[in-house]
């Protein structure tokens, strides 16, 4: 093996292992940073979004069984301590947001909200007051997360899909029937969405 080393054509040899090494530390260093970074940048941003954050594989404390996750988005939150969504549904819609569109980006002033969003790597906004200077909490979501979130009564909130493939989906929990007129609903609250 040294003898081998040793002869000048296996310079080229060498180079390729070490190269392939170094690759490989890269790669794992990156992938550590992205990923611990993230659980902070997470942490904090999901406060001021108003939301819970679950995980679809395991483990997660969604997943009842073998079939998948399932959950009661309002006693998760009232459980978890995140106030101010629906405590009763008077009216409910789902619905899908196809890659690049965007939906909310209103504020509802005749009903608190609760919302479920899953299925794709989405934007969620919510106005909060108490977010210096951009006066909102914006969070990303991942494919593999579901969150629940509760958007009071006279809050902006707003869900993008930033997804090039999958659709994101939602379940939106309202206490009060909702009339989307002029005075009980500002729309297209935020231009850079
Ligand atoms: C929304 O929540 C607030 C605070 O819990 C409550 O006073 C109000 O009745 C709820 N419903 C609507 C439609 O604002
Ligand atoms: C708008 O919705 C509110 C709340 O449901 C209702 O009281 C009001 O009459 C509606 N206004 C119009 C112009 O339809």
């Amino acid at each position: 093996m040294l003898q081998f080393l040793q002869r000048p054509l296996s310079l080229p040899f060498v180079l390729t292992i070490f190269l392939f090494f170094t690759w490989i530390s890269l790669h794992f260093h990156t992938a550590f940073k992205a990923s611990s970074s993230s659980l902070h940048w997470t942490t904090i941003h999901d406060i001021n979004a108003n939301l819970l954050r679950f995980r679809s594989g395991i483990p997660s404390n969604i997943l009842k069984d073998e079939c998948g996750w399932l959950l009661d988005p309002l006693s998760l939150a009232s459980a978890s301590g995140i106030s101010g969504g629906a405590i009763t549904c008077a009216s409910i819609h789902a619905g899908e947001i196809r890659p690049g569109k965007l939906r909310g980006n209103h504020r509802h002033h005749d009903c608190n909200e609760t919302l479920v969003i899953w299925g794709a790597m989405t934007r969620y906004r919510l106005e909060n007051n108490k977010v210096p200077h951009k006066r909102y909490g914006e969070v990303t979501i991942g494919s593999d997360d579901i969150i629940v979130a509760a958007s009071p009564s006279g809050t902006a909130h707003a869900i993008k899909n930033i997804d090039h493939i999958r659709s994101t989906f939602f379940l939106g929990c309202q206490d009060n029937v909702i009339s989307y007129n002029v005075s009980s609903t500002d729309f297209n609250v935020w231009k850079d969405l």
